[in-house]
Protein backbone atom coordinates (compact mmCIF):
# COMPACT_ATOMS: atom_id res chain seq x y z
CA UNK A 1 0.00 0.00 0.00
CA UNK A 2 1.34 3.41 -0.80
CA UNK A 3 1.28 6.26 2.05
CA UNK A 4 0.92 9.43 1.21
CA UNK A 5 3.00 11.92 2.76
CA UNK A 6 1.25 14.66 4.59
CA UNK A 7 1.84 17.99 4.75
CA UNK A 8 0.13 19.14 7.39
CA UNK A 9 1.97 20.74 10.43
CA UNK A 10 1.36 21.30 13.96
CA UNK A 11 1.64 23.98 16.30
CA UNK A 12 3.34 21.85 18.13
CA UNK A 13 5.93 20.51 15.48
CA UNK A 14 6.03 24.55 14.15
CA UNK A 15 7.09 25.62 17.75
CA UNK A 16 9.81 23.08 18.21
CA UNK A 17 11.04 23.44 14.91
CA UNK A 18 11.21 26.82 15.26
CA UNK A 19 13.38 25.98 18.84
CA UNK A 20 16.07 23.89 17.33
CA UNK A 21 16.95 27.01 15.27
CA UNK A 22 18.46 28.48 19.07
CA UNK A 23 21.05 25.60 20.23
CA UNK A 24 20.96 27.07 23.90
CA UNK A 25 16.96 27.06 24.00
CA UNK A 26 15.83 25.45 27.42
CA UNK A 27 12.15 24.77 25.60
CA UNK A 28 10.39 26.37 28.65
CA UNK A 29 9.30 29.21 25.80
CA UNK A 30 7.92 26.51 23.43
CA UNK A 31 5.88 25.11 26.87
CA UNK A 32 4.38 27.92 27.70
CA UNK A 33 3.34 28.99 23.63
CA UNK A 34 1.73 25.48 24.29
CA UNK A 35 0.37 26.16 26.83
CA UNK A 36 -1.55 29.00 25.39
CA UNK A 37 -2.33 26.73 22.58
CA UNK A 38 -3.92 24.24 24.87
CA UNK A 39 -6.12 26.89 26.49
CA UNK A 40 -7.68 28.18 23.76
CA UNK A 41 -8.41 25.29 22.31
CA UNK A 42 -10.38 25.02 25.77
CA UNK A 43 -11.67 28.16 25.18
CA UNK A 44 -12.67 28.28 21.56
CA UNK A 45 -14.76 24.63 22.27
CA UNK A 46 -16.70 26.43 25.14
CA UNK A 47 -17.46 29.62 22.28
CA UNK A 48 -18.45 26.83 19.83
CA UNK A 49 -21.21 25.51 22.11
CA UNK A 50 -22.09 29.41 23.38
CA UNK A 51 -26.18 29.18 23.66
CA UNK A 52 -26.83 25.87 25.51
CA UNK A 53 -23.45 25.60 28.02
CA UNK A 54 -24.62 28.27 30.05
CA UNK A 55 -21.51 30.35 29.43
CA UNK A 56 -23.73 33.58 27.72
CA UNK A 57 -24.26 37.06 29.88
CA UNK A 58 -23.38 38.37 32.74
CA UNK A 59 -21.42 37.43 35.65
CA UNK A 60 -22.91 40.20 37.84
CA UNK A 61 -19.53 41.98 38.87
CA UNK A 62 -18.10 44.99 37.01
CA UNK A 63 -13.83 44.57 35.49
CA UNK A 64 -11.57 47.37 37.06
CA UNK A 65 -12.12 49.32 33.63
CA UNK A 66 -16.47 49.69 35.21
CA UNK A 67 -17.66 47.44 32.32
CA UNK A 68 -19.66 44.48 33.01
CA UNK A 69 -18.23 40.97 32.95
CA UNK A 70 -19.36 38.45 30.89
CA UNK A 71 -18.67 34.62 32.06
CA UNK A 72 -17.09 33.79 29.11
CA UNK A 73 -14.50 36.20 30.22
CA UNK A 74 -14.22 34.40 33.65
CA UNK A 75 -13.96 31.33 32.17
CA UNK A 76 -11.38 32.51 29.35
CA UNK A 77 -9.43 34.36 32.18
CA UNK A 78 -9.12 31.07 34.39
CA UNK A 79 -8.64 28.65 31.71
CA UNK A 80 -5.72 30.80 30.67
CA UNK A 81 -3.74 31.07 33.65
CA UNK A 82 -4.57 27.58 35.20
CA UNK A 83 -2.90 26.55 31.73
CA UNK A 84 -0.10 29.07 32.35
CA UNK A 85 0.34 27.13 35.75
CA UNK A 86 1.03 23.94 34.22
CA UNK A 87 4.44 24.58 34.37
CA UNK A 88 6.95 26.87 36.39
CA UNK A 89 7.70 29.01 33.74
CA UNK A 90 5.60 31.93 34.15
CA UNK A 91 6.15 33.73 37.31
CA UNK A 92 2.81 36.31 37.04
CA UNK A 93 -0.05 37.48 35.11
CA UNK A 94 -1.25 39.99 34.60
CA UNK A 95 -5.29 40.27 32.84
CA UNK A 96 -7.84 42.45 32.08
CA UNK A 97 -9.99 40.47 34.61
CA UNK A 98 -7.50 40.94 37.58
CA UNK A 99 -6.92 44.81 38.87
CA UNK A 100 -4.06 43.25 40.68
CA UNK A 101 -0.89 41.21 39.02
CA UNK A 102 -1.69 37.48 39.99
CA UNK A 103 1.43 36.22 41.33
CA UNK A 104 2.10 32.21 40.00
CA UNK A 105 4.52 31.53 43.28
CA UNK A 106 7.30 30.15 40.46
CA UNK A 107 9.82 32.56 41.83
CA UNK A 108 12.15 30.50 39.13
CA UNK A 109 9.79 31.55 36.13
CA UNK A 110 11.35 33.60 34.06
CA UNK A 111 8.26 35.24 32.24
CA UNK A 112 5.85 37.91 32.33
CA UNK A 113 2.46 37.07 30.75
CA UNK A 114 -0.10 39.92 29.78
CA UNK A 115 -3.64 39.00 28.95
CA UNK A 116 -6.80 40.06 27.19
CA UNK A 117 -8.30 36.76 27.92
CA UNK A 118 -11.57 37.60 26.05
CA UNK A 119 -11.61 40.71 23.84
CA UNK A 120 -15.07 41.83 22.02
CA UNK A 121 -17.06 40.98 25.13
CA UNK A 122 -20.07 42.42 23.67
CA UNK A 123 -19.93 40.09 21.22
CA UNK A 124 -20.16 37.01 22.65
CA UNK A 125 -23.86 37.07 22.95
CA UNK A 126 -24.47 37.70 19.37
CA UNK A 127 -22.65 35.02 17.76
CA UNK A 128 -20.02 37.72 16.31
CA UNK A 129 -15.70 37.16 16.36
CA UNK A 130 -14.35 37.40 19.49
CA UNK A 131 -10.93 36.82 20.49
CA UNK A 132 -8.00 35.94 23.28
CA UNK A 133 -4.91 38.49 23.21
CA UNK A 134 -1.33 37.57 24.44
CA UNK A 135 1.61 39.44 25.18
CA UNK A 136 4.71 37.86 26.44
CA UNK A 137 7.98 39.54 28.40
CA UNK A 138 11.22 37.96 29.99
CA UNK A 139 11.91 39.42 33.92
CA UNK A 140 14.97 41.44 33.94
CA UNK A 141 15.69 41.16 37.45
CA UNK A 142 16.92 37.95 39.25
CA UNK A 143 14.88 35.00 39.87
CA UNK A 144 15.23 34.10 43.56
CA UNK A 145 12.02 36.12 44.37
CA UNK A 146 9.03 36.92 42.70
CA UNK A 147 8.61 39.76 40.52
CA UNK A 148 7.41 43.16 41.60
CA UNK A 149 4.82 44.51 39.33
CA UNK A 150 7.33 47.31 38.05
CA UNK A 151 9.33 44.37 36.41
CA UNK A 152 5.96 44.37 34.50
CA UNK A 153 6.42 47.31 33.24
CA UNK A 154 8.63 47.30 30.12
CA UNK A 155 8.04 48.82 26.89
CA UNK A 156 6.33 46.73 24.11
CA UNK A 157 9.50 46.95 21.85
CA UNK A 158 10.88 43.95 24.92
CA UNK A 159 8.07 41.59 24.18
CA UNK A 160 9.52 38.24 23.21
CA UNK A 161 6.53 37.17 21.85
CA UNK A 162 3.01 38.62 21.18
CA UNK A 163 -0.17 37.14 19.48
CA UNK A 164 -4.02 36.27 19.71
CA UNK A 165 -6.28 33.57 18.74
CA UNK A 166 -9.68 34.60 17.01
CA UNK A 167 -12.74 32.36 17.46
CA UNK A 168 -14.33 33.18 14.28
CA UNK A 169 -15.63 31.10 11.72
CA UNK A 170 -12.85 29.47 12.67
CA UNK A 171 -10.39 29.63 15.30
CA UNK A 172 -7.59 31.42 14.74
CA UNK A 173 -4.42 31.54 16.05
CA UNK A 174 -1.85 34.24 15.05
CA UNK A 175 1.66 34.61 16.72
CA UNK A 176 5.39 36.18 16.80
CA UNK A 177 8.27 36.05 17.74
CA UNK A 178 9.83 38.63 16.67
CA UNK A 179 10.99 36.36 13.06
CA UNK A 180 7.78 37.26 11.17
CA UNK A 181 4.06 36.50 11.88
CA UNK A 182 2.73 32.74 11.45
CA UNK A 183 -0.82 31.85 11.22
CA UNK A 184 -2.61 28.48 12.62
CA UNK A 185 -5.90 27.10 12.30
CA UNK A 186 -7.77 24.96 14.49
CA UNK A 187 -8.93 21.93 12.42
CA UNK A 188 -11.55 20.94 15.88
CA UNK A 189 -11.97 17.33 14.62
CA UNK A 190 -8.41 16.03 15.63
CA UNK A 191 -7.93 19.21 17.94
CA UNK A 192 -4.82 20.54 16.46
CA UNK A 193 -3.84 24.27 15.19
CA UNK A 194 -2.38 23.50 11.54
CA UNK A 195 -0.45 25.63 9.88
CA UNK A 196 -2.22 28.47 7.65
CA UNK A 197 0.53 30.78 6.77
CA UNK A 198 3.92 30.32 7.71
CA UNK A 199 4.79 34.38 7.07
CA UNK A 200 2.46 36.98 6.89
CA UNK A 201 3.29 40.21 5.42
CA UNK A 202 -0.09 42.85 4.84
CA UNK A 203 0.05 45.19 2.07
CA UNK A 204 1.21 48.97 2.18
CA UNK A 205 -1.89 50.15 1.72
CA UNK A 206 -4.94 48.82 2.58
CA UNK A 207 -9.03 50.00 1.09
CA UNK A 208 -10.53 49.63 4.45
CA UNK A 209 -10.82 51.94 7.59
CA UNK A 210 -12.56 50.57 10.97
CA UNK A 211 -13.26 53.71 13.32
CA UNK A 212 -16.29 53.86 15.75
CA UNK A 213 -18.27 56.62 13.67
CA UNK A 214 -20.63 56.75 16.42
CA UNK A 215 -18.61 58.95 18.29
CA UNK A 216 -17.83 61.37 15.16
CA UNK A 217 -18.49 64.66 17.37
CA UNK A 218 -15.91 63.38 20.23
CA UNK A 219 -13.12 62.89 17.28
CA UNK A 220 -9.97 65.15 17.40
CA UNK A 221 -9.98 67.52 14.39
CA UNK A 222 -7.96 65.69 12.09
CA UNK A 223 -9.14 61.96 12.23
CA UNK A 224 -12.76 64.05 10.96
CA UNK A 225 -10.29 65.06 8.56
CA UNK A 226 -8.81 61.65 7.53
CA UNK A 227 -12.02 60.16 7.69
CA UNK A 228 -13.62 62.53 5.12
CA UNK A 229 -10.17 61.65 2.68
CA UNK A 230 -11.33 58.11 2.89
CA UNK A 231 -14.45 58.98 1.99
CA UNK A 232 -13.96 61.24 -0.79
CA UNK A 233 -15.02 59.92 -4.27
CA UNK A 234 -11.00 58.98 -6.42
CA UNK A 235 -11.48 55.94 -8.01
CA UNK A 236 -7.89 56.22 -9.26
CA UNK A 237 -6.99 55.83 -5.69
CA UNK A 238 -9.09 53.39 -4.89
CA UNK A 239 -11.05 55.59 -2.54
CA UNK A 240 -13.80 55.55 -1.34
CA UNK A 241 -12.38 53.20 1.17
CA UNK A 242 -15.03 50.20 2.63
CA UNK A 243 -16.12 50.93 6.45
CA UNK A 244 -15.77 48.01 8.42
CA UNK A 245 -16.34 47.53 12.28
CA UNK A 246 -16.65 44.55 14.06
CA UNK A 247 -16.01 46.01 17.90
CA UNK A 248 -13.52 43.22 18.74
CA UNK A 249 -10.46 44.86 18.61
CA UNK A 250 -8.18 41.61 17.68
CA UNK A 251 -10.93 40.91 15.08
CA UNK A 252 -10.60 44.12 13.24
CA UNK A 253 -6.91 44.35 13.61
CA UNK A 254 -6.92 40.37 12.57
CA UNK A 255 -8.82 41.70 9.15
CA UNK A 256 -6.66 44.64 9.19
CA UNK A 257 -3.54 42.34 8.75
CA UNK A 258 -4.75 40.01 6.24
CA UNK A 259 -6.57 42.56 3.57
CA UNK A 260 -4.74 45.90 4.80
CA UNK A 261 -5.93 49.23 5.59
CA UNK A 262 -6.43 51.10 9.15
CA UNK A 263 -7.76 50.18 13.03
CA UNK A 264 -8.78 53.31 14.86
CA UNK A 265 -9.33 54.31 18.14
CA UNK A 266 -8.84 57.97 19.36
CA UNK A 267 -9.19 59.61 22.50
CA UNK A 268 -11.90 61.26 23.00
CA UNK A 269 -14.34 63.21 25.86
CA UNK A 270 -15.50 59.93 27.27
CA UNK A 271 -11.53 58.58 27.05
CA UNK A 272 -9.18 61.26 27.09
CA UNK A 273 -6.39 58.83 27.43
CA UNK A 274 -7.82 56.49 24.89
CA UNK A 275 -10.65 53.56 25.58
CA UNK A 276 -7.67 50.39 24.46
CA UNK A 277 -5.27 48.74 26.97
CA UNK A 278 -1.54 49.36 26.12
CA UNK A 279 -0.31 46.37 27.46
CA UNK A 280 -2.58 43.46 26.66
CA UNK A 281 -4.20 45.18 23.37
CA UNK A 282 -2.31 47.94 21.97
CA UNK A 283 1.40 46.44 22.46
CA UNK A 284 0.87 42.70 21.76
CA UNK A 285 -1.44 43.67 18.30
CA UNK A 286 1.12 46.30 17.79
CA UNK A 287 4.01 43.74 17.26
CA UNK A 288 2.07 41.26 14.92
CA UNK A 289 1.28 44.48 13.14
CA UNK A 290 4.82 45.81 12.73
CA UNK A 291 5.90 42.00 12.23
CA UNK A 292 4.14 41.92 9.45
CA UNK A 293 5.23 45.15 7.62
CA UNK A 294 2.42 47.19 9.37
CA UNK A 295 2.81 50.52 12.07
CA UNK A 296 1.55 51.30 15.15
CA UNK A 297 1.42 54.70 16.30
CA UNK A 298 -0.91 56.86 19.22
CA UNK A 299 -1.05 59.64 16.85
CA UNK A 300 2.69 60.71 17.61
CA UNK A 301 4.16 58.16 18.91
CA UNK A 302 5.31 54.39 17.98
CA UNK A 303 3.11 52.44 20.12
CA UNK A 304 5.93 49.72 21.09
CA UNK A 305 7.83 52.95 22.59
CA UNK A 306 5.86 54.70 24.91
CA UNK A 307 6.99 53.65 28.50
CA UNK A 308 4.46 52.23 30.91
CA UNK A 309 3.25 53.56 33.90
CA UNK A 310 0.81 51.34 35.07
CA UNK A 311 -0.38 47.49 34.57
CA UNK A 312 -4.19 48.90 32.86
CA UNK A 313 -3.27 51.67 31.26
CA UNK A 314 -4.85 52.80 28.00
CA UNK A 315 -3.48 54.85 24.61
CA UNK A 316 -5.23 55.84 21.35
CA UNK A 317 -4.36 53.89 18.14
CA UNK A 318 -4.12 53.92 15.26
CA UNK A 319 -3.05 50.50 13.36
CA UNK A 320 -2.05 48.74 10.18
CA UNK A 321 -0.99 49.56 6.82
CA UNK A 322 2.08 51.72 6.43
CA UNK A 323 0.55 54.32 4.36
CA UNK A 324 -2.12 54.71 5.99
CA UNK A 325 -0.99 55.04 9.47
CA UNK A 326 1.45 57.48 8.06
CA UNK A 327 -1.40 59.74 6.32
CA UNK A 328 -3.93 59.94 9.15
CA UNK A 329 -0.95 60.77 11.12
CA UNK A 330 -0.03 63.67 8.77
CA UNK A 331 -3.80 64.99 9.50
CA UNK A 332 -3.74 64.36 13.04
CA UNK A 333 -0.35 66.54 13.39
CA UNK A 334 -2.02 69.31 11.25
P1 LIG B 1 -12.95 44.00 25.87
O1 LIG B 1 -14.08 43.16 25.38
O2 LIG B 1 -11.71 43.19 26.10
O3 LIG B 1 -13.32 44.86 27.05
O4 LIG B 1 -12.50 44.99 24.70
C1 LIG B 1 -13.46 45.74 23.99
C2 LIG B 1 -12.75 46.79 23.23
C3 LIG B 1 -12.18 46.36 21.89
O5 LIG B 1 -12.12 45.03 21.60
C4 LIG B 1 -13.05 47.05 20.87
O6 LIG B 1 -12.29 47.42 19.77
C5 LIG B 1 -13.59 48.22 21.62
O7 LIG B 1 -13.67 47.81 22.95
C6 LIG B 1 -14.92 48.65 21.13
O8 LIG B 1 -15.28 49.80 21.80
P2 LIG B 1 -16.53 50.70 21.34
O9 LIG B 1 -17.74 49.89 21.65
O10 LIG B 1 -16.39 51.93 22.18
O11 LIG B 1 -16.38 50.98 19.87
MN1 LIG C 1 -10.19 43.87 24.93
MN1 LIG D 1 -11.40 41.59 27.48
Amino acid sequence: MNYRKTRLETLEEFIIKRQNRFPGATGEFSQLLRDIGLAAKIIAREVSKAGFNHILGSYGQENVHGESIQKLDKFADAQLISALNRSDITAMVISEENDEAVQMGNPSGKYIVYLDPLDGSSNIDINVSIGSIFSIYMRQSGESELPDVREALQRGTRQVAAGYVLYGSSTTLVYTTGLGVSMFTLDPSIGEFILAEETIEMPDLGHIYSVNEGYYNAWPPGLKQYVKYCQEEVPDDGRPYSARYIGAMVADVHRTLMKGGIFMYPRSEKYPRGKLRLMYECNPLSLVIEQAGGKATDGKRRILDIEPESLHQRTPIFIGSKQNVDRVCSHLQD
